[in-house]
């Protein structure tokens, strides 16, 4: 089969795939060896951002002001870096098939692209609850948020329906920052998930009870233990109002989905080893087949701090994944040999005033500790995880850089406790004198 030849192809064009380039460069890369084909028509970008910033009233972030790798504090790439460095970066391109026997990749428009070493960086897509056939659920102003495109849909209707009722769907981080993000632009706001509480996958019910309240005091509405069953659409298919399971009906200008996302493996199936819903890696994101590595949201690799494979749907880990792929290509070439990849699972988010970051695994038993009262003019507070006497895991609300990195050191060494009471007491200086 003809087609355009690469030593190196990165399918997916988000933020792995920008730290991977530039780690690439980094290495020694020559010109025409690298190619990025992305479905998106822009250049890789910090993604985070689509969520936070992008929406503001005022002042909001646009491209090329967010490209990757700003959000770690690094060197921005904008296009023109791409061209620079003989990289061609291959936009608006969907790849339909990939045959990694043959190693070919073939787009939408037939175009095919050879290559010897293959980094998949494709991401997640959105669940949508047409997926679970709910009804009316393909209705205008029904909106998920992924990429670029996605935001720019919800950036136009927030300006046309101006001072409307958004519904949220869902009460996890698209659920918690959506929320506050339409809030800021002055919408009605009502989330609605089935959990007794939000973020179940992360908070505590203590941690949560703090957000909710936080989110009731700025105006959010909250309904809890129930899920959206249908949708009500005016003569225009445009959405008017969202039916709940446990009867109510509320109206609706916007809505915003956030339900979850899944690995887009499709492309690759029956061809390479799976596992937990992503793609089986080893600690260098190398996968079942020869020459083709997995990296981001889609990779399932082995988490040696816990002895453990997991896959992480977060951007820290997508940046550092990607720079651990292409370290470990680089050293093959080079007859050398990396450390295996030592991952600390690191997440954080923002809304309103408020910033969290958490470092290392959520079980065992939890600790509170600090001020979390909502009322208060400055909440500060956090949670350790303690499992088999050891803290696991460690949360904090409005930390400093050095309060984070305290407990990011914290939940790295899993210093022993014996006693929860004395953990409670100390709180932040625990982690501050470690
Ligand atoms: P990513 O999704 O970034 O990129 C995948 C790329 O592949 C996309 O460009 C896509 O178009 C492309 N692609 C897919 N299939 C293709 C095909 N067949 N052909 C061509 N191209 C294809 N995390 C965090 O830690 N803190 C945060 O605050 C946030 N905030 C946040 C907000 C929003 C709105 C989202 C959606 C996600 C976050 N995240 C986050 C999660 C974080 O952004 C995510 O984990 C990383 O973007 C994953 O990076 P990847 O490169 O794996 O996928
Ligand atoms: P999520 O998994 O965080 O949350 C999904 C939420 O929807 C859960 O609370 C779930 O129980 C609820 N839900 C499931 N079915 C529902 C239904 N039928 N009706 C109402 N609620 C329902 O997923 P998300 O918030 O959609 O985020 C998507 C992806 O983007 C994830 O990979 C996430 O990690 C990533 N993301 C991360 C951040 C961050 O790290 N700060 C921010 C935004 C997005």
């Amino acid at each position: 089969m003809a087609g355009k030849h690469y030593k190196y192809v990165i399918l997916g064009g988000g933020v792995a795939a920008g730290y991977a380039a530039r780690e690439f460069v980094k290495q020694g890369l020559k010109p025409g060896e690298l190619a990025i084909i992305s479905k998106e028509a822009v250049a890789p970008y910090e993604r985070p951002a689509l969520s936070k910033a992008y929406l503001f009233p005022q002042g909001a972030a646009r491209l090329p002001g967010f490209h990757v790798c700003v959000g770690s504090g690094g060197e921005r790439l904008p296009p023109e870096w791409y061209v620079e460095k003989g990289i061609d970066l291959i936009l608006s391109t969907e790849i339909v098939k990939a045959d990694l026997a043959s190693k070919f990749l073939t787009s939408a428009s037939g175009a095919a692209f050879a290559y010897e070493i293959l980094i998949i960086a494709t991401g997640s897509t959105v669940i949508k609850l047409s997926d679970f056939g709910v009804q009316g659920a393909n209705a205008n102003n029904i909106f998920y948020l992924r990429e670029i495109e996605d935001a720019d849909k919800l950036v136009d209707a927030i300006q046309s329906k101006k001072n409307g009722k958004a519904v949220i769907v869902g009460g996890g981080y698209i659920g918690l920052e959506l929320s506050a993000a339409m809030r800021i632009n002055n919408f009605d706001v009502t989330m609605v998930y089935p959990e007794p509480w939000c973020m179940p996958r992360l908070f505590t019910a203590e941690i949560a009870a703090f957000y909710e309240a936080y989110y009731v005091s700025k105006g959010v509405k909250i309904i809890k233990g129930t899920v959206a069953v249908g949708f009500d659409v005016d003569l225009n298919t445009n959405v008017k109002s969202v039916k709940l399971k446990d009867g109510r009906v509320l109206d609706a200008d916007i809505v915003v989905v956030g339900v979850g996302g899944r690995p887009l493996t499709t492309l690759f199936k029956g061809q390479v080893e799976e596992e937990k819903g992503g793609i089986k890696t080893d600690g260098y994101f190398k996968t079942s087949v020869p020459n083709v590595y997995a990296v981001g949201d889609m990779a399932t690799f082995p988490l040696k701090l816990y002895k453990e494979m997991r896959r992480v749907e977060h951007v820290d880990h997508a940046r550092k994944s990607a720079e651990q792929a292409v370290k470990g290509i680089k050293a093959i070439e080079a007859g050398k040999t990396i450390e295996e990849y030592d991952y600390l699972p690191y997440f954080y988010s923002r809304s309103f005033d408020l910033s969290w970051q958490f470092y290392g695994d959520n079980i065992g038993d939890t600790v509170l500790f600090g001020d979390n009262n909502p009322t208060s003019s400055k909440p500060k507070f956090g949670s350790y995880w303690i499992k088999d006497g050891k803290v696991v895991g460690a949360f904090l609300e409005s930390g400093s850089p050095e309060e984070n990195k305290a407990i990011s050191k914290v939940a790295r060494i899993q210093p022993s406790v014996l006693d929860l009471r004395q953990l409670q007491i100390e709180g932040l200086q625990f982690a501050s004198k470690i």
